[in-house]
């Protein structure tokens, strides 16, 4: 017999307590308290007793992965030089960013290495016909299986063998043993539990499809993320065409890795060189906009930072940030304030990265306070320069990690690095 109880988990950070609360104790957010039932000693069939002993570090071989290369080269970079055989990896991001029609370009390529089961759990097959006669999409070795439960799909996989596997989505499959919803904490991370399980012991690769909350974070608790080898997110704005890929996690490779990626007529495409394609609609000669050279992961980037600074409409001036953090921009604001004087407190500012690419690097500090000083002054930044540098409290400029590399991308793209910038005072000599 199994036991059952009630009890409530956080469904952001997985914290469970027997007495509902308005907000979670674990990880602040309210509301996030939600009713499963818990069953207790249940069966979980596909935990094997261990029948292992402990080795001393020295009698253990040296396992190579072997890696399966999807001709994507963007990709394979990121991954780490291909996929690793029998992984597990969650791919995340809003609806509509193109997680499915990634994964069925993927599925395609893998087609030709042997079986290939897309399980759909959201759509109906007939919409992935669709969706893969328009990518061109059309090998026998792709399966669609229409499935949400878990045990049925485990079993459709031991009758087709496939050797890579999609699961699309994790918030619709869900493990009939579990009481809760599907999309629930406890569902989620048991399905997810389940599939790396499966792919283990089956030696399939795996790609799990996960929706993010509004927050922009995976939906389902963070134990989602421990439980698989890598996480990929697709991030950008749904107005423009280009998606950016990044890895968040990767047990075989290094995080922070990212490729471009343009939605097209026919699916995704990758983009060899990212500077020149964001730089491509750049406004030239105007004030505000300003070049950045970032680092994203080991790849080095350029970007183009914009800000517009117009007089304030209210007594509480705007600030408004969209790629980097609002508080930095708030710091960067008091310090051109407080060096350079400029009465910013009465003026709105609004900054943006564009192409929708999120920055978390401090080296995007001298480029967001050059193209403020450039909007305010309404003076061009000079021609050909590019921007990077972490502002100090008392608006000194410091050094950041691999500046040779942000160098040499910026060459390769035909810029100069505006060097010898050591305080921001100075930036307004690098203006037209
Ligand atoms: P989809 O892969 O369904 O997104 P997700 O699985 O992340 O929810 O992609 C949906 C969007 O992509 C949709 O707005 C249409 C667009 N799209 C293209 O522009 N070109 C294509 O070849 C395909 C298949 C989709
Ligand atoms: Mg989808």
């Amino acid at each position: 017999m199994t036991k059952r109880k009630s009890i409530y988990i956080c469904q952001k950070c997985g914290y469970k307590t027997p007495k509902w609360a308005g907000k979670c104790p674990e990880c602040g957010s309210w509301g996030s308290l939600v009713e499963e039932i818990e069953a207790k000693n249940v069966r979980i069939g596909w935990i094997k007793p261990s029948t292992t002993s402990p080795l001393s570090l020295e009698e253990i071989g040296e396992e190579k992965a072997e890696r399966i290369l999807s001709g994507i080269s963007e990709f394979d970079r990121v991954l780490g030089g291909g996929i690793v055989k029998g992984s597990v990896s969650l791919l995340s991001g809003e609806p509509g960013i193109g997680k499915s029609t990634f994964l069925l370009q993927l599925a395609n390529r893998f087609s030709d290495c042997g079986k290939v089961l897309y399980v759909t759990a959201e759509e109906s097959p007939e919409q992935v016909a669709l969706r893969a006669k328009r990518l061109e999409v059309k090998s026998s070795n792709i399966y669609v299986l229409a499935e949400n439960n878990l045990e049925e799909i485990s079993k459709q996989i031991e009758k087709v063998k496939p050797i890579f596997v999609v699961f699309d989505s994790i918030q619709t499959l869900f493990l009939p043993y579990i009481e809760s919803a599907a999309g629930s904490v406890s569902q989620v991370r048991e399905s997810a539990a389940f599939i790396t399980y499966l792919s283990k012991s089956e030696k399939i690769t795996s790609f799990i499809v996960g929706h993010v909350t509004k927050e922009g974070t995976i939906a389902g608790p963070k134990v989602l993320e421990h439980i698989v080898d890598a996480v990929f997110q697709f991030e950008g704005d749904k107005g423009y065409n280009f998606r950016v890929f990044k890895s968040l996690k990767n047990r075989f490779g290094s995080t922070g890795e990212l490729a471009v990626f343009e939605m097209t007529e026919k699916g995704l495409r990758e983009i060899l060189n990212p500077s020149e394609f964001f730089l491509s609609e750049r406004p030239i000669g105007k004030p505000g906009s300003v070049i950045f050279a970032g680092i994203e992961g080991s790849r080095p980037l350029l970007l183009e930072v914009q800000a517009l600074v117009t007089r304030a409409v209210f007594s509480t001036p705007q600030r408004r940030a969209k790629g980097i953090d609002a508080n930095r921009l708030s710091i960067i604001v008091a310090v051109i304030e407080k060096e350079l004087g400029y009465p910013l407190r009465n003026f709105d500012i609004f900054v943006n990265v564009v192409g929708g690419v999120k920055i978390s690097e401090p080296a995007v500090d001298l480029p967001i306070a050059a193209a403020i000083i450039s909007s305010y002054l309404e003076r061009p930044v000079k021609e050909n320069f590019v921007l990077f540098g972490e502002i100090g409290l008392t608006g000194e400029v410091r050094r950041v990690k691999l500046e040779e590399l942000r160098e040499k991308e910026a060459k390769k793209n035909g810029f100069e690095v505006a060097s010898n910038i050591s305080t921001i005072s100075q930036i307004p000599d690098f203006l037209c």
